[in-house]
């Protein structure tokens, strides 16, 4: 069991953003979301530095390219875990990131990435995590019959959909629903949820114990 506890301040210097390393594969839409909380002020005290894909021709990373960010690809296919994520790591040192999230990254990080970014690799995903971790988890949960249905925003360890809970959403699943409009939304609620979490976490106004995520000053609020 891996221990977490400990404080976790992403920076000291505050007059300086904090820089976030986006890495994703597909279409981009949490990477989209992060960008337009920050370009209207929702998120503050943040700047991307850089959006990395493993993939080529990721349409997130097309449209971090039209917004004018720092992109860069490593294709990942064929390549050992080790050297691939080596490149990403002197890429994000190269950019000065703080905290990295992953926004439908679809491959797992190897311990060496883990320990160099420690409590400092955020990621989304689309359940109420520990239910359905890995992949199709929307399906998994509408085949499962659960009545709530939801996203989680954690801190990354090695292992799968695992690490420290930043925040959850939750939402009814209707009677009407299929697992296509069950997934429709809860990407809205990622929407809200990412923004959320990385403003959190820039905060650095929390605690992790034990595997808790505590907001400082708030005892009852998680
Ligand atoms: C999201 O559902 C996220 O939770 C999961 O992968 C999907 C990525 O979607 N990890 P997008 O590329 O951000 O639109």
């Amino acid at each position: 069991m891996p221990h977490y506890t400990g404080t976790t301040l992403i920076r000291s210097d505050p007059a300086r953003p904090t820089r976030l390393g986006i890495l994703l594969s597909g279409r981009g839409s949490n990477f989209l979301a992060i960008a337009d909380s920050i370009r209207t002020g929702k998120l503050q005290g943040v700047e991307i530095a850089v959006a990395i894909s493993n993939v080529a021709d990721a349409p997130g990373l097309a449209r971090a390219a039209e917004l004018g960010l720092s992109t860069a690809v490593y294709v990942s296919k064929g390549r050992p875990r080790a050297d691939h994520d080596a490149d990403l790591i002197a890429c994000l040192r190269a950019f000065q990131v703080d905290l990295v999230c992953l926004a439908g990254y679809m491959r797992l990080l190897s311990p060496a990435f883990i320990a160099a970014f420690p409590n400092r690799i955020l990621n989304i995903h689309p359940s109420l995590l520990p239910a359905f971790p890995g992949l199709d988890a929307q399906q998994q949960a509408f085949d499962y019959g659960v009545h709530f249905a939801g996203c989680t925003v954690h801190f990354v360890d090695e292992h799968l959909d695992h690490g420290v809970i930043v925040l959850q959403r939750a939402i009814p699943v209707l009677a009407t629903d299929d697992s296509h409009s069950l997934s429709t939304r809860i990407l809205a609620e990622e929407h809200i949820a990412y923004t959320e979490a990385i403003a959190r976490v820039v905060s650095g106004d929390y605690e992790i114990r034990g595997r808790r995520y505590v907001r400082r000053g708030q005892p009852s609020s998680i």
